[in-house]
């Protein structure tokens, strides 16, 4: 236990990134749920037929590139997502003395981010894993981390879907400002394949796994080579039934199938298309107005990655044209939706060329729905 300092400089001093080896690409997926398809309605047909059971609809990659712009997607397991007879990961399961397979990844992006700050576990009060679904309801996976990096201090979880880094960067932002923990470790192990229904046409295609880490402390203490200021954090909340996961422990109670689709991801796409875009361009107005910014000096936009026509959209309603690469990265075509951790892929691997006073907005949208944003200055 320790006194601290409040600290009216907060920074983030480093950032990582664990990509999975496998990969899937739209062909893939397409394939094996077609196949998977013209299966189910051959053996079904008497049922369809009577109207008793609803055909499973093809997919189409030309479809989910122009729909979306994700060209593929990593993984942390490929066996058994394209299996026709399984059509979801297989993974193995580990005994309870093993490290869990979210703890793994998180561990692998939260040892680069230590690395690219310049600092060790002992640096570290306080673990955040922050993200849009956890293995488990406790321990907290945050504490397994906590304990396999020898960090002396607490660790907690929390889920706000999409917007879960964010989130728990505007934590961490408060802890340090507020002086309750030195230097804070937050994590986006985004394992979201098991949550996928890789059945359904219209969402098969829209997730991948990724970990992502970011170191935040006080600007006094920061000594790496690309330390940005956090400028300020706002966070927005508006409850909508237009993305759902009803996936959990309720359903042994409820006598409803854990794993029928409308218990997993499942979205009203077009809904959140025109609701979330508007919310989104306001939100990051008014946040840089708090500042006396306008969108024009925004050096790079480090946008949540679900949808390109979304960041698309979001981007000429705050600039009045479309931004180009440079300004505004997309990483969603090789990783696609990687729930929380889409924005900070983004930073990890798009922030090295950016010079001191530069401006950066880092921003997530999604579930809930939920918006999260940083503004970022370069030291
Ligand atoms: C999800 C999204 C890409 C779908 O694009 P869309 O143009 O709205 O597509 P729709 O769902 O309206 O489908 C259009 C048509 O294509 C069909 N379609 C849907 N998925 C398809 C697929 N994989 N292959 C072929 N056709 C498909 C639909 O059935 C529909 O056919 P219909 O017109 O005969 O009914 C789009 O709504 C979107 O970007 N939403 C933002 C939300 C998001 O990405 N959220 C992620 C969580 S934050």
């Amino acid at each position: 236990m320790r006194l601290h300092q409040p600290s009216d400089r907060v920074v983030i001093s480093g950032s990582g990134l664990w990509t999975p080896d496998h990969v899937i690409t739209n062909e893939e997926l397409v394939a094996a749920l077609n196949a998977y398809a013209d299966q189910f309605n051959t053996e079904h047909q008497a049922d369809i037929e009577a109207g008793r059971i609803q055909a499973v609809t093809k997919s189409d990659a030309q479809f989910i590139e122009k729909a979306s712009g994700i060209k593929q997607r990593h993984v942390y397991v490929k066996e058994g997502v394209c299996d026709i007879n399984r059509m979801r990961p297989l993974i193995p399961p580990r005994a309870e003395d093993e490290l869990s397979h979210q703890a793994e990844i998180a561990l692998h992006a939260a040892r680069s981010a230590l690395a690219a700050a310049g600092k060790t576990a002992a640096d570290i009060d306080a673990v955040i894993v922050s993200c849009a679904y956890t293995q488990r309801s406790y321990p907290a996976i945050a504490i397994e981390v906590q304990n396999a990096l020898g960090i002396d201090g607490f660790g907690f979880d929390m889920l706000v879907a999409c917007s879960a880094a964010t989130f728990a960067l505007h934590r961490a932002w408060e802890m340090v400002s507020c002086g309750s923990a030195r230097a804070v470790l937050v994590i986006n192990p985004e394992l979201v394949s098991p949550q996928v229904n890789y059945c359904d046409r219209d969402s098969h295609y829209i997730f991948g796994d990724v970990a992502t880490a970011v170191v935040v402390e006080p600007a006094d203490s920061a000594n790496s080579e690309h330390v940005f200021e956090i400028l300020g954090t706002q966070a927005k909340t508006l409850y909508s039934n237009n993305i759902r996961s009803n996936f959990g422990y309720m359903s042994r109670a409820t006598d409803t199938d854990p794993f029928a689709a409308e218990n997993l991801f499942h979205q009203e796409g077009r809904s959140v298309f025109k609701e979330v875009c508007p919310m989104a361009a306001d939100h990051l107005s008014q946040h840089l107005a708090l500042h006396d910014m306008t969108p024009a000096q925004v050096r790079r936009w480090w946008l949540h990655q679900a949808n390109i026509n979304m960041n698309q959209l979001i981007s000429k309603k705050l600039l009045g044209r479309l931004p180009d690469e440079d300004e505004a990265p997309t990483v969603l075509d090789r990783y696609a939706n990687t729930a929380s951790a889409g924005s900070v892929i983004a930073f990890t691997l798009h922030h090295q060329d950016m010079k001191t006073g530069d401006v950066g907005v880092l921003c997530s949208f999604g579930a809930g729905y939920s918006i999260g944003s940083l503004l970022l200055r370069k030291l």
